[in-house]
């Protein structure tokens, strides 16, 4: 990916791709306070170390590069300089012809409040961004996406989906962190439910070239909080029973303008049961940002099982001052 965005001439974080430890070492070096020592491989949003502490970068740049961490997905390392800013998520419709933003949302990476702990693949996010507005997001077209997808189509690539730009806004404007060919997740559970065009048809278009101007979006907000299991994101524990889901994996307990989307989740005879790291997100929509967010919440404080992990602050950061 970094080398596309060279040749595209988009911004993006200083990097180096390693499979010895030793060149890998000596480039840490090199960078200047933060930096994140990320898998080349897939590794679900486990692969990612952000840390200013060099012992532990060097520790985990060996740990990967054995292969006992993520197997082959982690026996190359991508090591970059941390970025300061907001982080934004844009979901980008592609459709060959032309690109089109959906609503701009944020995602809460780490696995405890104030952004603390390890990362995760997402423990909550939030959509719209306040702080990410139609000129920013224009900004992130002009700047990162679009020439991303001209040098695609340089290299013969009619490539068409869902473009997931990760990006980080800085003193000096956006800077790419990532693209992914697919929907966010936790992301996809605030922007989908927020969409009002017919998503069906939406896609329809997208496959076939046929997309006729920007989706539509509701005005209205929409807040997931993740709930993750005992001892993720390291090694998550399988099997509890989760209680507070009626027969068909919503609310027992219904409330309006919440959805309980299952990500890991295994169906018994008797109801639900923990089967992977991330196991529900619940998603709440409301006319501003704070009551999505308290309604997310007060579902959430129905559902429990053992070893629960949820964050408290999710949008916390997102709220109009009263
Ligand atoms: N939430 C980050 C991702 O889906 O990659």
């Amino acid at each position: 990916m970094k080398e596309v965005l060279a040749a595209a001439g988009v911004p993006s974080a200083r990097f180096g791709v390693f499979d010895d430890a030793h060149s890998a070492i000596r480039f840490l070096d090199e960078l200047p306070g933060t930096v994140v020592v990320k898998t080349d491989g897939l590794a679900a949003g486990k692969g990612v170390l952000v840390t200013d502490d060099r012992d532990e970068a060097a520790a985990d740049i060996r740990h990967k590069l054995s292969g006992e961490a993520f197997g082959d997905a982690g026996r190359r390392v991508v090591i970059e300089e941390g970025l300061a800013g907001e982080e934004c998520s844009l979901h980008v419709l592609v459709d060959g012809v032309s690109a089109e933003p959906m609503a701009p949302a944020r995602d809460y990476k780490r696995l405890l409040d104030g952004d603390a702990g390890p990362n995760t693949g997402g423990m909550g996010a939030v959509s719209p961004v306040a702080s990410v507005d139609d000129a920013l997001v224009g900004t992130v077209m002009d700047r990162a996406v679009l020439p991303t997808l001209a040098e695609l189509r340089r290299r013969g690539i009619d490539y068409r989906g869902v473009l997931y730009a990760g990006v980080m806004i800085t003193g000096e404007g956006p800077s790419v962190l990532e693209f992914n060919v697919r929907l966010g997740d936790p992301e996809a559970e605030v922007v989908l439910p927020r969409l009002a065009d017919d998503p069906f048809d939406l896609f329809v278009a997208v496959a076939s070239g046929t997309m006729s101007g920007p989706p539509r979006f509701s005005p209205d907000a929409a807040v997931t909080v993740v709930l993750a299991a005992q001892g993720y994101p390291r090694s998550p524990a399988l099997g509890a029973r989760i209680r507070g889901l009626g027969l068909h994996g919503q609310l027992e307990d219904h409330l309006d303008g919440v959805f309980v989307f299952h990500a890991g989740t295994r169906r018994d005879e008797d109801g639900f049961v923990v089967a992977g790291g991330r196991v529900l997100s619940v998603t709440a929509l409301g006319p501003t940002v704070g009551i999505a967010r308290a309604r997310a919440y007060e579902a959430v404080s129905t559902i429990s099982f053992d070893g629960l992990q949820v964050r408290h602050d999710i949008a916390a950061g997102e709220m109009a001052p009263a």
